[in-house]
C-alpha cells in the first residue's frame, strides 16, 4: 500500500501513521511516548486510591502531600526550593502545565522568544493565548546552541517571556550552565518570564549536565518550571505534572487551573506520590536503556552519513537529511513505502523544518536496531547507490 503524503502539517504525521498501521512488519522510530510500563508499585498505589480515596475532594492546586513531593524532588534533582504550599500546582501531564505557564506569563500581542526547533505544542498554546512569538533559529552544525546574544539582540518593547525547553524535543540540546546564566542576564535586564520545561531532566547523557534556571542566581523570582511524571516514570496516560515559580505567578497559575480544569484525577494524584516518594531504580532503568539505544542510533546514522545533532539528553535524535536533496516528508515516505520504517518528518511538526527528520529510543534494542538497518537499505536505494 502506498500513498502520498500530503506536506506538512499534522495531516502528513496522520497519513503517514496510517499507512505504517497496515503494515504488519512496521517499526515506528519517530513516537514520543515511553515503551516501558508504568511500575507496578505505582499502579499498585493508584488500585489503592480508586478504593480509598475515590470520592475525596480534589483542590485545584493538588493534594498537599504530592506537593510536598514535589517539592522535595525539584530540591533533589533539580535545586529549586518551592514552597509546597503557596509555589506548586499539579497539572494533568506536561501538556496543561505549559499551557497554564504561558497563559500565566503572557497576554494577547505580547511577544516570547523562542530556540528554534522546539516542542511543537508551545506553538499551539501561542496560538490559544494569541501569543506572539520571535523564533531564534539553530541547527545541527551546533548541535543546536542557542546564542544568548541572539536573544538579547531579539528583545523589542513587546516581549515579556523567554522559552527554554532543556533538554530540548525535539533538537535533544542541553543548555550548559554559563549560557543559562547568561540567559537569565537578559531576561532580567529586560524583565521577562522564563518559562523552563525540565520535563526531560532524568535522562542526560555522556558528560552533559542538566541546570534548570530557577536554581541559578536571579532565576527563581522570574521562571516557572514545568516538569511531569510522562517520561521519567513511564507515565504519560496518567496525566500528571506539575508547575513550580514565584508564589506571585504560581497564584495566578492557580487560578487558570481551577477555571480550566479544576483539580486533577485524585487517583493520579496518588500514583504520582508513589512514583516521587517510592524506589527511583525504574527511572535508572530507563536512563540506562536510552543510554545504550542512543548510541545504536548515533553509530546507523554515522554509518548511512546523516548529520545530527549530539543527542545530549532527552529519547530522541534530530537529523538532518538535506543532502538528499528531499524534503522531510518525501524522505519519510520514501522510507517507509520501500521498508516500513517511520521516522517523523521535520515538516510534520513545523513548515521551517522540512530538512530535518526525528527518530526517537522508544522500542526495545533489538526492534530499533532492525529498524535503523531496515532504514539503511532504504536510505541506500533513496541515494541511488543500492
Ligand atoms: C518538551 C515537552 N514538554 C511537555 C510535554 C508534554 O508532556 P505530557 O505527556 O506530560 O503532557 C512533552 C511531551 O512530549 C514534551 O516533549
Amino acid at each position: 500500500m502506498t500513498t502520498t503524503a500530503p506536506k506538512q502539517g499534522t495531516n502528513l504525521l496522520y497519513a503517514l501513521i496510517a499507512e505504517a498501521r497496515g503494515y504488519s512488519d512496521a517499526i515506528i522510530l519517530g513516537r514520543g511516548d515511553p515503551d516501558f510500563d508504568t511500575p507496578p508499585h505505582i499502579i499498585e498505589a493508584a488500585k489503592q486510591a480508586m478504593i480509598e480515596h475515590h470520592a475525596d475532594d480534589v483542590p485545584p492546586e493538588g493534594l498537599l502531600s504530592l506537593r510536598q513531593a514535589i517539592s522535595e524532588r525539584v530540591k533533589r534533582v533539580n535545586g529549586i526550593e518551592a514552597d509546597a504550599e503557596t509555589e506548586i500546582v499539579v497539572t494533568n501531564g506536561g501538556q496543561e502545565a505549559l499551557l497554564l505557564m504561558v497563559l500565566t506569563a503572557l497576554g494577547p500581542g505580547d511577544e516570547i522568544i523562542i530556540p528554534e526547533p522546539n516542542y511543537n505544542t508551545y506553538h499551539d498554546a501561542l496560538k490559544f493565548a494569541r501569543v506572539n512569538k520571535v523564533s531564534i533559529p539553530s541547527s545541527a552544525e551546533t548541535h543546536f546552541r542557542t546564542d544568548p546574544e541572539k536573544v538579547r539582540a531579539a528583545v523589542t518593547e513587546r516581549t515579556r517571556a523567554l522559552l527554554l525547553v532543556s533538554p530540548n524535543n525535539p533538537t535533544a540540546s542541553v543548555i550548559p550552565q554559563d549560557d543559562l546564566q547568561a540567559l537569565i542576564g537578559v531576561a532580567a535586564e529586560h524583565d521577562l518570564i522564563i518559562i523552563a520545561d525540565d520535563i526531560y531532566d532524568l535522562f542526560i547523557y555522556d558528560d552533559y549536565k542538566h541546570v534548570s534556571p530557577a536554581s541559578l542566581p536571579g532565576g527563581k523570582e522570574r521562571t516557572l518550571t514545568l516538569n511531569a511524571l510522562s517520561k521519567s516514570f513511564a507515565m504519560t496516560g496518567w496525566r500528571l505534572g506539575w508547575v513550580t515559580g514565584p508564589a506571585d505567578l504560581i497564584q495566578r497559575t492557580k487560578a487558570l487551573k481551577a477555571g480550566i480544569t479544576g483539580g486533577t484525577s485524585i487517583i493520579s494524584q496518588y500514583a504520582g506520590l508513589a512514583a516521587l516518594t517510592g524506589p527511583q531504580e525504574p527511572v535508572q532503568m530507563m536512563a540506562e536503556a536510552y543510554t545504550r539505544r542512543r548510541r545504536l542510533v548515533m553509530d546507523a546514522l554515522d554509518d548511512m552519513g546523516i548529520q545530527y545533532g549530539i543527542p545530549q539528553g532527552g529519547q530522541f535524535v534530530f537529523a538532518d537529511i538535506s543532502f538528499t536533496g528531499m524534503d522531510s516528508a518525501e524522505l519519510a515516505q520514501r522510507i517507509l513505502s520501500d521498508q516500513h520504517v517511520l521516522v517523523y518528518p521535520g515538516a510534520a511538526f513545523d513548515k521551517e523544518r522540512g530538512q530535518y527528520i526525528r527518530i526517537t529510543f522508544l522500542q526495545p534494542e533489538d526492534k530499533l536496531r532492525e529498524g535503523l538497518e531496515r532504514m539503511r537499505v532504504a536510505m541506500k536505494r533513496v541515494l541511488g547507490s543500492g
